[in-house]
């Protein structure tokens, strides 16, 4: 195999900004994939829930592969608290990445490297590698010096001998200067299990035997403990790696940069990843699959406030979607008809016409006031916040007159003006007062409105 894959790391960075949905575990759906009224966290919002429901199944039959998904809805409608959702339902194994469209914007790297970065992460490769291994319990190990070759008053290990004990067998073998230096500095001794590549001798310390006379003499003791191994000392052993095609493509990057000339002349740590690389990268996962060893997981990548992307990303992700190595795409908007970014026409959603002609849509509606006291409802027993009856009645109408997201903003503010109150229950004064002393969108609309006049004058 081509490329230096032998770290197993844990699937892709998942959601991260979560703060305000920390609630949301799942869709709620019972097993017919209805949806539930309140179930999961989630409250109401029922037809979208099951549209999303459906969206996950094809997901993970591997059915929506390069598919896109829009979630359109106004303001504060859990758009984004549907895509938490969806990954919950996903679980670990499928890669679930988060952007907001503002942040393809960035100083450093070019937009439509920002999102092919972004897609990559979402594709998720699992690697199977059957090696030949030497694995087994330390029973005796002694470690060869010879003169170092400048000093010769020095010693330096110049091999290994090792007795390994599994269940089954006992084996001594010797192994060069790599093996015996990895030893040292791991600072193993008898009584470990290690594994070691038979091909390139790389030494994985699994932890202390249990079996052993020192995995039985301490009592408290931090070191992980583990069988003696079972078998043969040498076998084959299969190892699973889960990684992204971005992983991937660091690897490689990281590979190629490491020539001399980095060493001279420093930074060859590049920011951005090479086409070059990236096609090698491709290369390789295709030849592994079509080989059997390794198996491609398509995530999803969920940009958010897709209405911010400009033309430019449009039809970048337009062209990527009909590529092979893709993810799903959702993206969440809270626009109707708008000006798309660095364009001039007006399009539905602000997206471009030939993106919307091959997506499937689903709408969030408003809630009713019974919904929106049953989510700050939920809100407030995860933030841990006592609310009295007037006061979660207070919240519920403020969300009913301004926006949902608002009402779960004041809710913490709320909690907050009464700790320092000194309560531990929060009460419709500190409602109330919280609400006079922020404002919703609206409300901060006709504040600048009035100001408007004067700063035209200047
Ligand atoms: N159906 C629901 N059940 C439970 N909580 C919800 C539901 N819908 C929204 N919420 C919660 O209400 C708050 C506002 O919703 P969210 O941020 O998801 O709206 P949005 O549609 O993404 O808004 P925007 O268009 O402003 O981005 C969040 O805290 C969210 O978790
Ligand atoms: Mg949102």
């Amino acid at each position: 195999m081509g490329l230096p894959v032998r770290e197993i790391t844990t699937p892709t960075r998942r959601f991260e900004r979560v703060g305000a949905h920390t609630h949301i575990k799942g869709l709620g759906l019972d097993e017919r994939k209805r949806a539930v009224k309140v179930k999961d966290g989630m409250v109401g919002q029922e037809k979208a829930r099951e549209a999303a429901g459906l969206v996950v199944e094809m997901i993970k039959q591997g059915k929506m592969s390069g598919r896109l998904i829009i979630l359109a809805g106004p303001p504060g409608t859990g758009k984004t608290a549907l895509a938490v959702a969806i990954s919950r339902e996903l679980g670990l194994n499928v890669p679930f990445i988060s952007i907001s469209g503002s942040e393809i914007y960035s100083a450093e790297k070019k937009k439509t490297e920002v999102l092919i970065d972004a897609l990559r992460r979402c594709i998720g490769i699992e690697i199977h590698e059957q090696r030949e291994v030497y694995e087994g319990e330390i029973t005796k190990m002694e470690i060869l010096t010879a003169p170092h070759p400048y000093n010769p008053y020095q010693k330096i290990p110049e091999g290994i001998r090792l007795t390994l004990k599994t269940t089954e067998e006992e084996r001594t073998l010797e192994a060069g200067s790599e093996v015996a230096n990895q030893i040292i500095q791991a600072g193993i001794g008898e009584g470990y299990v290690i594994q070691i590549d038979a091909e390139t001798g790389r030494v994985s310390p699994l932890g202390l035997s249990i079996e052993s006379a020192k995995g039985k003499t301490y009592e408290v003791d931090t070191r992980i403990k583990v069988p003696r191994p079972t078998g043969k000392v040498k076998k084959q052993k299969e190892f699973v790696y889960n990684l992204t095609l971005a992983d991937l493509d660091e690897m490689v990057a990281k590979r190629r940069s490491s020539s001399i000339f980095s060493f001279f002349f420093g930074g060859a740590e590049e920011k951005e990843i090479s086409p070059e690389v990236r096609m090698e990268v491709d290369r390789q996962v295709r030849e592994w699959v079509d080989q059997g060893k390794a198996i491609i997981h398509p995530g999803v990548l969920f940009i958010d406030d897709a209405h911010l992307l400009d033309l430019e990303a449009f039809s970048f992700l337009g062209k990527a979607m009909e590529g092979e190595l893709v993810p799903i795409i959702i993206l969440a908007t809270n626009r109707g008809v708008t000006k798309i970014r660095g364009a001039e026409i007006e399009a539905p959603l602000g997206f471009p016409l030939d993106l919307l002609d091959r997506a499937v849509i689903i709408g969030t509606e408003e809630y009713d006031k019974e919904s929106i006291r049953a989510i700050l409802k939920i809100r407030s027993e995860e933030e841990k916040v006592t609310l009295t009856q007037e006061a979660l009645e207070a919240l519920a109408s403020i969300g009913q007159r301004t926006s949902l997201r608002y009402a779960v903003q004041l809710l913490s503010i709320a909690a907050q003006n009464a700790r320092i109150g000194g309560k531990d229950k929060v009460t419709e004064e500190d409602v109330k007062r919280v609400d006079e002393l922020f404002m919703d969108v609206s409300e901060a609309v006709q504040h600048l409105k009035k100001y408007e006049d004067r700063l035209l004058k200047h």
